[in-house]
Protein backbone atom coordinates (compact mmCIF):
# COMPACT_ATOMS: atom_id res chain seq x y z
CA UNK A 1 0.00 0.00 0.00
CA UNK A 2 1.91 3.78 -0.62
CA UNK A 3 2.77 5.36 2.18
CA UNK A 4 -0.14 8.33 1.53
CA UNK A 5 -2.67 5.95 2.95
CA UNK A 6 -0.64 3.85 5.18
CA UNK A 7 -0.83 7.09 7.18
CA UNK A 8 -4.08 8.19 6.54
CA UNK A 9 -5.56 4.62 7.54
CA UNK A 10 -3.23 5.38 10.75
CA UNK A 11 -4.10 8.86 11.31
CA UNK A 12 -7.74 7.97 10.94
CA UNK A 13 -7.88 5.14 13.44
CA UNK A 14 -6.24 7.58 15.94
CA UNK A 15 -8.74 10.01 14.76
CA UNK A 16 -11.98 7.81 16.16
CA UNK A 17 -9.60 7.22 19.30
CA UNK A 18 -9.47 10.92 20.39
CA UNK A 19 -13.36 12.01 19.08
CA UNK A 20 -15.10 9.03 20.96
CA UNK A 21 -13.10 9.17 23.83
CA UNK A 22 -10.84 6.63 24.06
CA UNK A 23 -7.55 8.58 24.16
CA UNK A 24 -8.98 11.15 26.23
CA UNK A 25 -7.48 15.04 26.02
CA UNK A 26 -4.42 15.26 27.70
CA UNK A 27 -3.50 11.78 27.28
CA UNK A 28 -0.28 10.83 25.80
CA UNK A 29 -0.40 9.43 22.39
CA UNK A 30 1.78 5.78 22.20
CA UNK A 31 5.43 6.60 21.06
CA UNK A 32 6.53 7.05 17.54
CA UNK A 33 8.85 3.76 18.21
CA UNK A 34 6.04 1.39 19.70
CA UNK A 35 3.08 2.80 16.76
CA UNK A 36 6.14 1.43 14.55
CA UNK A 37 6.77 -2.20 15.90
CA UNK A 38 2.54 -2.78 17.06
CA UNK A 39 1.89 -1.27 13.88
CA UNK A 40 4.39 -2.46 11.68
CA UNK A 41 4.50 0.75 9.68
CA UNK A 42 7.36 2.41 9.52
CA UNK A 43 8.60 5.24 11.73
CA UNK A 44 8.27 7.92 8.71
CA UNK A 45 4.87 6.69 8.63
CA UNK A 46 3.62 6.94 12.35
CA UNK A 47 5.16 10.75 11.85
CA UNK A 48 2.85 11.77 9.27
CA UNK A 49 -0.09 11.04 10.43
CA UNK A 50 0.73 12.29 13.83
CA UNK A 51 1.87 15.64 11.87
CA UNK A 52 -1.59 14.91 10.33
CA UNK A 53 -3.16 14.88 13.33
CA UNK A 54 -1.49 17.97 14.75
CA UNK A 55 -2.36 20.13 11.78
CA UNK A 56 -5.88 19.19 12.44
CA UNK A 57 -5.62 20.48 15.86
CA UNK A 58 -6.54 17.33 17.93
CA UNK A 59 -2.91 16.74 19.41
CA UNK A 60 0.31 18.36 19.98
CA UNK A 61 3.98 17.62 20.23
CA UNK A 62 5.60 18.42 23.78
CA UNK A 63 9.13 18.79 23.57
CA UNK A 64 11.37 15.51 24.60
CA UNK A 65 7.97 14.11 26.01
CA UNK A 66 5.93 13.05 23.25
CA UNK A 67 2.44 13.68 21.54
CA UNK A 68 -0.39 14.55 23.48
CA UNK A 69 -4.52 14.53 22.80
CA UNK A 70 -5.42 18.36 22.44
CA UNK A 71 -8.55 20.03 24.59
CA UNK A 72 -11.17 20.74 21.79
CA UNK A 73 -10.01 24.47 21.55
CA UNK A 74 -13.34 25.59 20.41
CA UNK A 75 -14.77 24.33 23.69
CA UNK A 76 -12.27 26.16 25.79
CA UNK A 77 -13.68 28.20 28.24
CA UNK A 78 -12.28 31.93 27.81
CA UNK A 79 -10.26 33.60 29.70
CA UNK A 80 -10.92 37.91 30.96
CA UNK A 81 -8.21 39.13 29.73
CA UNK A 82 -9.19 42.65 28.37
CA UNK A 83 -11.27 43.68 31.33
CA UNK A 84 -8.12 42.49 33.75
CA UNK A 85 -5.43 44.32 32.13
CA UNK A 86 -6.65 47.73 33.64
CA UNK A 87 -7.55 46.87 36.77
CA UNK A 88 -5.54 48.53 40.27
CA UNK A 89 -5.09 46.40 43.36
CA UNK A 90 -8.61 46.38 45.08
CA UNK A 91 -9.66 44.60 48.49
CA UNK A 92 -12.07 41.87 47.82
CA UNK A 93 -15.28 42.61 47.25
CA UNK A 94 -17.87 39.27 46.72
CA UNK A 95 -20.51 38.59 49.18
CA UNK A 96 -20.69 35.45 47.61
CA UNK A 97 -17.95 34.50 49.64
CA UNK A 98 -20.30 34.05 52.31
CA UNK A 99 -22.64 32.08 50.86
CA UNK A 100 -21.14 29.41 50.42
CA UNK A 101 -20.30 28.23 53.27
CA UNK A 102 -24.08 27.58 53.86
CA UNK A 103 -23.56 25.01 50.57
CA UNK A 104 -20.62 23.44 51.35
CA UNK A 105 -22.40 22.30 54.95
CA UNK A 106 -25.21 20.75 53.08
CA UNK A 107 -25.16 16.57 52.88
CA UNK A 108 -28.28 16.20 50.83
CA UNK A 109 -27.69 17.07 47.39
CA UNK A 110 -25.61 14.96 45.03
CA UNK A 111 -22.56 16.58 45.77
CA UNK A 112 -21.57 17.77 42.31
CA UNK A 113 -20.07 20.86 43.82
CA UNK A 114 -17.90 19.54 46.34
CA UNK A 115 -13.77 18.73 45.09
CA UNK A 116 -13.15 15.75 46.77
CA UNK A 117 -12.99 12.28 45.31
CA UNK A 118 -15.98 10.12 46.40
CA UNK A 119 -15.16 7.90 49.65
CA UNK A 120 -14.58 4.88 47.14
CA UNK A 121 -12.18 6.23 45.60
CA UNK A 122 -9.72 6.75 48.01
CA UNK A 123 -8.27 3.83 50.56
CA UNK A 124 -10.36 4.37 52.97
CA UNK A 125 -10.60 1.01 54.83
CA UNK A 126 -7.04 1.10 54.99
CA UNK A 127 -6.92 4.64 56.56
CA UNK A 128 -9.67 3.17 58.71
CA UNK A 129 -7.55 0.18 59.97
CA UNK A 130 -4.24 2.05 59.97
CA UNK A 131 -6.10 4.86 62.31
CA UNK A 132 -7.16 2.00 64.80
CA UNK A 133 -3.91 0.79 64.91
CA UNK A 134 -2.45 3.95 65.76
CA UNK A 135 -4.85 4.54 68.41
CA UNK A 136 -4.55 1.07 69.78
CA UNK A 137 -0.21 0.58 69.46
CA UNK A 138 0.26 4.18 72.03
CA UNK A 139 -3.11 5.59 73.19
CA UNK A 140 -1.54 8.05 75.03
CA UNK A 141 1.02 9.41 72.15
CA UNK A 142 -1.89 9.25 69.93
CA UNK A 143 -4.34 11.21 72.26
CA UNK A 144 -1.79 13.65 73.31
CA UNK A 145 -0.29 16.57 71.29
CA UNK A 146 2.36 16.50 68.75
CA UNK A 147 5.68 18.30 68.27
CA UNK A 148 4.45 21.54 66.88
CA UNK A 149 6.62 21.04 63.86
CA UNK A 150 4.72 17.43 62.66
CA UNK A 151 5.85 14.03 63.47
CA UNK A 152 9.27 13.34 62.08
CA UNK A 153 8.34 10.18 60.73
CA UNK A 154 5.52 11.69 58.70
CA UNK A 155 7.80 15.06 57.70
CA UNK A 156 10.29 12.29 56.55
CA UNK A 157 7.78 10.87 53.85
CA UNK A 158 6.87 14.24 52.54
CA UNK A 159 10.27 14.92 51.76
CA UNK A 160 10.34 11.35 50.15
CA UNK A 161 7.43 12.02 47.99
CA UNK A 162 9.36 15.18 46.75
CA UNK A 163 12.69 13.59 45.73
CA UNK A 164 10.80 11.79 43.27
CA UNK A 165 10.18 14.77 41.14
CA UNK A 166 13.65 15.52 41.74
CA UNK A 167 13.46 17.84 44.81
CA UNK A 168 15.54 17.39 47.69
CA UNK A 169 13.80 19.20 50.60
CA UNK A 170 15.09 18.26 54.27
CA UNK A 171 12.30 17.21 56.22
CA UNK A 172 13.36 19.85 59.07
CA UNK A 173 12.23 22.45 56.83
CA UNK A 174 8.89 21.10 56.58
CA UNK A 175 5.87 22.09 58.75
CA UNK A 176 2.78 20.00 59.15
CA UNK A 177 -0.74 21.50 59.14
CA UNK A 178 -4.16 21.01 59.24
CA UNK A 179 -4.86 21.10 55.74
CA UNK A 180 -3.05 23.23 52.74
CA UNK A 181 -5.89 25.69 53.70
CA UNK A 182 -3.46 26.21 57.24
CA UNK A 183 -0.30 26.44 55.42
CA UNK A 184 -1.36 28.91 53.25
CA UNK A 185 -3.21 31.09 55.69
CA UNK A 186 -0.09 30.95 58.05
CA UNK A 187 2.46 31.66 55.03
CA UNK A 188 0.23 34.78 53.94
CA UNK A 189 0.33 35.88 57.39
CA UNK A 190 4.02 35.58 58.15
CA UNK A 191 4.73 37.57 54.38
CA UNK A 192 2.63 40.30 54.28
CA UNK A 193 0.21 42.82 56.55
CA UNK A 194 -3.10 44.35 55.76
CA UNK A 195 -3.23 46.77 52.77
CA UNK A 196 -0.40 45.08 51.04
CA UNK A 197 -1.23 44.38 47.07
CA UNK A 198 -1.23 39.58 46.57
CA UNK A 199 -0.85 38.38 43.01
CA UNK A 200 -3.32 35.86 42.58
CA UNK A 201 -4.66 33.92 39.81
CA UNK A 202 -8.18 34.57 38.18
CA UNK A 203 -10.32 32.69 38.27
CA UNK A 204 -8.94 31.16 41.37
CA UNK A 205 -10.34 28.60 44.30
CA UNK A 206 -12.58 31.04 46.66
CA UNK A 207 -10.95 29.37 49.73
CA UNK A 208 -7.84 31.11 48.42
CA UNK A 209 -9.95 34.51 47.96
CA UNK A 210 -11.57 34.07 51.63
CA UNK A 211 -8.00 33.71 53.43
CA UNK A 212 -6.73 37.05 51.16
CA UNK A 213 -9.75 38.45 52.71
CA UNK A 214 -10.00 37.33 56.09
CA UNK A 215 -6.42 39.38 56.19
CA UNK A 216 -7.57 42.87 54.77
CA UNK A 217 -4.89 42.38 51.50
CA UNK A 218 -5.36 44.02 48.49
CA UNK A 219 -5.58 41.74 45.30
CA UNK A 220 -4.42 42.18 41.52
CA UNK A 221 -5.34 39.35 39.19
CA UNK A 222 -3.44 37.47 36.34
CA UNK A 223 -5.92 35.40 33.94
CA UNK A 224 -5.34 31.66 33.85
CA UNK A 225 -6.32 30.17 31.03
CA UNK A 226 -8.02 27.27 30.42
CA UNK A 227 -5.01 25.14 28.52
CA UNK A 228 -1.78 27.10 29.23
CA UNK A 229 -2.43 27.90 32.63
CA UNK A 230 -0.48 31.34 34.00
CA UNK A 231 1.16 33.66 31.26
CA UNK A 232 4.49 34.64 33.12
CA UNK A 233 4.76 37.18 30.59
CA UNK A 234 1.81 38.83 32.06
CA UNK A 235 2.59 38.35 35.44
CA UNK A 236 6.32 40.21 34.83
CA UNK A 237 4.34 43.01 33.76
CA UNK A 238 1.62 43.05 36.67
CA UNK A 239 5.21 42.75 38.97
CA UNK A 240 6.47 46.27 37.10
CA UNK A 241 3.00 47.71 37.75
CA UNK A 242 1.76 47.34 41.56
CA UNK A 243 3.70 47.06 44.47
CA UNK A 244 3.23 43.09 45.03
CA UNK A 245 4.16 41.92 48.24
CA UNK A 246 3.10 37.62 47.68
CA UNK A 247 1.48 35.79 44.92
CA UNK A 248 -0.62 32.85 45.82
CA UNK A 249 -0.73 30.22 42.82
CA UNK A 250 -1.99 27.51 41.64
CA UNK A 251 0.14 25.77 38.82
CA UNK A 252 -0.60 22.43 38.90
CA UNK A 253 -4.14 22.09 37.57
CA UNK A 254 -5.53 24.79 39.58
CA UNK A 255 -9.33 24.73 40.89
CA UNK A 256 -11.80 25.66 39.41
CA UNK A 257 -9.92 25.66 35.57
CA UNK A 258 -7.74 22.55 36.16
CA UNK A 259 -5.28 24.05 33.80
CA UNK A 260 -1.37 23.52 33.76
CA UNK A 261 1.02 26.34 33.46
CA UNK A 262 3.59 25.44 31.34
CA UNK A 263 7.14 24.68 32.85
CA UNK A 264 8.94 27.36 30.88
CA UNK A 265 6.50 29.86 32.12
CA UNK A 266 6.62 28.56 35.89
CA UNK A 267 10.37 28.92 35.61
CA UNK A 268 9.77 32.37 34.54
CA UNK A 269 7.09 33.37 37.03
CA UNK A 270 9.47 32.56 39.76
CA UNK A 271 12.53 34.43 38.30
CA UNK A 272 10.27 37.25 38.20
CA UNK A 273 9.30 37.30 41.55
CA UNK A 274 12.26 36.45 42.95
CA UNK A 275 13.47 39.35 41.14
CA UNK A 276 10.74 41.81 42.49
CA UNK A 277 10.82 40.40 46.14
CA UNK A 278 8.06 38.54 46.02
CA UNK A 279 7.05 35.43 48.00
CA UNK A 280 5.33 32.92 46.06
CA UNK A 281 3.22 30.71 48.05
CA UNK A 282 2.58 27.53 46.09
CA UNK A 283 -1.08 25.89 46.68
CA UNK A 284 0.45 22.30 45.17
CA UNK A 285 -2.53 20.27 46.12
CA UNK A 286 -3.69 18.87 43.19
CA UNK A 287 0.03 18.13 41.16
CA UNK A 288 -0.27 14.19 42.24
CA UNK A 289 -3.28 13.72 40.64
CA UNK A 290 -2.30 14.07 36.49
CA UNK A 291 -3.89 11.73 34.32
CA UNK A 292 -1.25 11.05 32.61
CA UNK A 293 0.40 9.83 36.05
CA UNK A 294 3.49 11.91 35.23
CA UNK A 295 3.70 14.69 38.25
CA UNK A 296 4.26 18.10 37.00
CA UNK A 297 6.97 20.13 38.99
CA UNK A 298 6.04 22.10 42.04
CA UNK A 299 7.19 25.88 41.17
CA UNK A 300 10.17 24.92 43.92
CA UNK A 301 11.86 23.35 41.27
CA UNK A 302 12.75 26.49 39.99
CA UNK A 303 13.11 28.67 42.92
CA UNK A 304 16.97 29.50 43.21
CA UNK A 305 16.28 32.69 45.74
CA UNK A 306 14.38 30.78 48.60
CA UNK A 307 11.51 32.58 47.02
CA UNK A 308 8.50 29.78 47.15
CA UNK A 309 6.80 28.36 49.80
CA UNK A 310 5.02 25.31 48.77
CA UNK A 311 2.13 24.07 50.47
CA UNK A 312 0.30 20.51 49.79
CA UNK A 313 -2.05 18.16 51.54
CA UNK A 314 -3.23 14.71 51.83
CA UNK A 315 -6.75 16.15 51.31
CA UNK A 316 -7.57 14.86 47.60
CA UNK A 317 -5.14 11.66 47.73
CA UNK A 318 -6.29 10.11 50.68
CA UNK A 319 -8.75 12.00 52.78
CA UNK A 320 -10.00 15.52 53.36
CA UNK A 321 -11.18 15.07 56.72
CA UNK A 322 -7.74 14.03 58.41
CA UNK A 323 -7.12 17.39 57.89
CA UNK A 324 -3.11 16.80 57.19
CA UNK A 325 -1.45 18.96 55.21
CA UNK A 326 2.06 21.07 54.72
CA UNK A 327 4.43 23.66 53.40
CA UNK A 328 7.99 23.56 52.31
CA UNK A 329 8.99 27.18 54.56
CA UNK A 330 12.88 26.93 53.38
CA UNK A 331 14.88 30.12 55.03
CA UNK A 332 10.83 30.95 56.36
CA UNK A 333 10.50 28.00 58.28
CA UNK A 334 11.36 29.17 61.65
CA UNK A 335 9.03 31.88 61.36
CA UNK A 336 5.78 30.10 59.81
CA UNK A 337 6.13 27.48 62.54
CA UNK A 338 5.85 30.24 65.19
CA UNK A 339 2.81 31.47 63.44
CA UNK A 340 2.03 27.44 63.71
CA UNK A 341 2.16 27.32 67.41
CA UNK A 342 0.98 30.61 68.19
CA UNK A 343 -2.48 29.51 66.39
CA UNK A 344 -3.01 26.08 66.57
CA UNK A 345 -0.30 24.58 68.74
CA UNK A 346 0.45 21.50 67.00
CA UNK A 347 -1.41 19.42 64.35
CA UNK A 348 -3.84 16.82 65.64
CA UNK A 349 -1.34 13.67 66.40
CA UNK A 350 -3.64 10.76 65.58
CA UNK A 351 -4.33 11.51 61.87
CA UNK A 352 -0.86 12.28 61.52
CA UNK A 353 0.30 8.26 62.92
CA UNK A 354 -2.47 6.81 60.95
CA UNK A 355 -1.24 8.45 57.58
CA UNK A 356 2.19 6.89 58.71
CA UNK A 357 1.25 3.99 59.23
CA UNK A 358 -0.46 4.08 55.98
CA UNK A 359 2.18 5.02 53.88
CA UNK A 360 4.10 1.97 55.74
CA UNK A 361 2.18 -0.60 54.44
CA UNK A 362 0.75 0.42 51.53
CA UNK A 363 1.89 1.68 47.98
CA UNK A 364 0.79 5.20 47.64
CA UNK A 365 1.44 4.79 43.88
CA UNK A 366 -1.11 2.06 43.46
CA UNK A 367 -3.72 4.20 45.19
CA UNK A 368 -3.16 7.15 43.08
CA UNK A 369 -2.79 5.49 39.76
CA UNK A 370 -6.23 3.98 40.31
CA UNK A 371 -7.71 8.01 41.47
CA UNK A 372 -5.73 8.94 38.45
CA UNK A 373 -7.69 6.82 36.04
CA UNK A 374 -11.02 7.33 37.87
CA UNK A 375 -10.95 10.79 37.33
CA UNK A 376 -9.83 10.96 34.18
CA UNK A 377 -12.81 8.46 33.26
CA UNK A 378 -15.29 10.87 35.24
CA UNK A 379 -13.82 14.17 33.70
CA UNK A 380 -13.99 12.73 30.02
CA UNK A 381 -17.35 11.23 30.87
CA UNK A 382 -19.09 14.52 32.11
CA UNK A 383 -17.85 16.39 29.61
CA UNK A 384 -19.88 14.28 27.01
CA UNK A 385 -22.71 14.74 28.98
CA UNK A 386 -22.12 18.27 28.88
CA UNK A 387 -22.03 18.23 25.15
CA UNK A 388 -25.17 16.01 24.48
CA UNK A 389 -27.60 17.56 27.14
CA UNK A 390 -26.51 21.06 27.51
CA UNK A 391 -27.48 24.31 25.80
CA UNK A 392 -25.63 24.78 22.43
CA UNK A 393 -22.76 26.91 23.01
CA UNK A 394 -21.98 25.91 26.51
CA UNK A 395 -17.77 25.48 27.40
CA UNK A 396 -16.57 23.25 29.35
CA UNK A 397 -12.52 22.77 30.25
CA UNK A 398 -10.90 20.13 29.32
CA UNK A 399 -8.21 19.20 32.83
CA UNK A 400 -5.35 16.92 32.18
CA UNK A 401 -5.41 16.75 36.08
CA UNK A 402 -7.47 17.43 39.35
CA UNK A 403 -11.55 16.99 39.37
CA UNK A 404 -12.78 20.52 38.52
CA UNK A 405 -14.85 21.14 35.46
CA UNK A 406 -15.14 25.46 34.82
CA UNK A 407 -18.09 25.39 32.24
CA UNK A 408 -18.89 28.69 30.85
CA UNK A 409 -22.79 29.00 29.70
CA UNK A 410 -24.15 31.08 26.71
CA UNK A 411 -24.48 34.61 27.83
CA UNK A 412 -28.24 34.44 28.40
CA UNK A 413 -27.68 32.17 31.21
CA UNK A 414 -26.57 33.25 34.64
CA UNK A 415 -24.92 30.80 36.56
CA UNK A 416 -26.30 31.67 39.82
CA UNK A 417 -29.61 31.25 38.55
CA UNK A 418 -28.98 27.61 37.27
CA UNK A 419 -26.82 26.68 40.89
CA UNK A 420 -30.23 28.43 42.45
CA UNK A 421 -32.18 25.82 40.14
CA UNK A 422 -29.98 23.15 40.69
CA UNK A 423 -30.34 23.49 44.51
CA UNK A 424 -33.77 23.01 43.77
CA UNK A 425 -33.45 19.77 42.46
CA UNK A 426 -31.03 18.22 45.01
CA UNK A 427 -27.96 18.58 42.91
CA UNK A 428 -24.92 21.05 44.25
CA UNK A 429 -22.59 23.19 41.91
CA UNK A 430 -20.94 26.21 42.42
CA UNK A 431 -21.59 29.37 40.87
CA UNK A 432 -18.88 31.24 38.73
CA UNK A 433 -18.83 34.13 40.27
CA UNK A 434 -17.73 32.90 43.68
CA UNK A 435 -14.51 32.00 41.89
CA UNK A 436 -13.91 35.94 41.50
CA UNK A 437 -12.15 38.54 43.75
CA UNK A 438 -14.95 40.95 42.42
CA UNK A 439 -17.82 38.47 41.23
CA UNK A 440 -16.48 38.12 37.46
CA UNK A 441 -17.90 34.82 35.42
CA UNK A 442 -21.69 35.60 36.06
CA UNK A 443 -22.36 33.29 33.28
CA UNK A 444 -20.17 30.16 34.89
CA UNK A 445 -20.13 27.33 36.92
CA UNK A 446 -17.79 24.77 38.74
CA UNK A 447 -18.49 20.86 38.94
CA UNK A 448 -16.41 18.51 40.29
CA UNK A 449 -15.62 14.88 38.57
CA UNK A 450 -15.14 13.42 41.85
CA UNK A 451 -18.30 11.15 41.66
CA UNK A 452 -17.71 8.25 39.49
CA UNK A 453 -20.21 7.83 36.61
CA UNK A 454 -23.26 6.23 37.38
CA UNK A 455 -27.11 6.86 36.87
CA UNK A 456 -27.03 8.94 39.30
CA UNK A 457 -24.55 11.50 37.89
CA UNK A 458 -26.03 10.82 34.57
CA UNK A 459 -29.72 11.95 35.53
CA UNK A 460 -28.29 15.01 37.73
CA UNK A 461 -26.13 16.26 34.64
CA UNK A 462 -28.99 15.65 32.12
CA UNK A 463 -31.40 17.68 34.80
CA UNK A 464 -28.85 20.56 34.91
CA UNK A 465 -28.44 20.97 31.10
CA UNK A 466 -32.48 20.72 31.02
CA UNK A 467 -32.67 23.47 33.89
CA UNK A 468 -29.95 25.48 31.74
CA UNK A 469 -32.08 25.28 28.64
CA UNK A 470 -35.34 26.67 30.53
CA UNK A 471 -33.19 29.53 31.68
CA UNK A 472 -32.10 30.11 28.43
CA UNK A 473 -35.83 29.87 26.72
CA UNK A 474 -37.26 32.15 30.00
CA UNK A 475 -34.61 34.81 28.93
CA UNK A 476 -35.80 34.42 25.38
CA UNK A 477 -38.77 35.43 26.11
C1 LIG B 1 -6.89 24.87 45.14
C2 LIG B 1 -7.24 24.40 46.52
N1 LIG B 1 -6.46 24.74 47.55
C3 LIG B 1 -6.73 24.33 48.81
C4 LIG B 1 -7.84 23.56 49.09
C5 LIG B 1 -8.07 23.11 50.50
O1 LIG B 1 -7.14 22.11 50.82
P1 LIG B 1 -7.03 21.40 52.22
O2 LIG B 1 -8.22 20.49 52.40
O3 LIG B 1 -5.77 20.64 52.18
O4 LIG B 1 -7.00 22.47 53.26
C6 LIG B 1 -8.69 23.18 48.04
C7 LIG B 1 -9.89 22.38 48.31
O5 LIG B 1 -10.76 22.19 47.48
C8 LIG B 1 -8.37 23.61 46.73
O6 LIG B 1 -9.13 23.27 45.68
Amino acid sequence: MPRSLLYERLAERLRRQIRGGTLRAGERLPSLRRLHRDQRVSLATVLEAYLQLEREGLVEARPRSGYYVRAPAASAPRALTARHATRSPQPVRNPALLGVLDVLGRRDMIPLHAATPAPELLPTAALAAATARALRRDPGAALGYAVPQGLPALRARIALRYARCGLDIDPDEIVVTAGAMEAISLALRASTRPGDVVLLETPTYYGLLQAVAAQGLRVIEVPNHATTGIDARRVAELLQRHPVRAAVLVPNFNNPLGSLTREADKQALVAACAAHGVVIIEDDLYGELAYSGQRPSPLRRYDRDDAVVTCGSYSKMLAPGMRIGWMLGGRRTAQLLRAKCFTTVATATLPQLAIVDYLSRHDLDRALRRLQRALADNAQRYRQALHEHWPAGTRVSSPAGGMALWVELPERIEGQALFEAALAHGIGTLPGHLFSSRGDYRHHLRLSCGLPWDARVETALRTLGTLAERLAADRAR
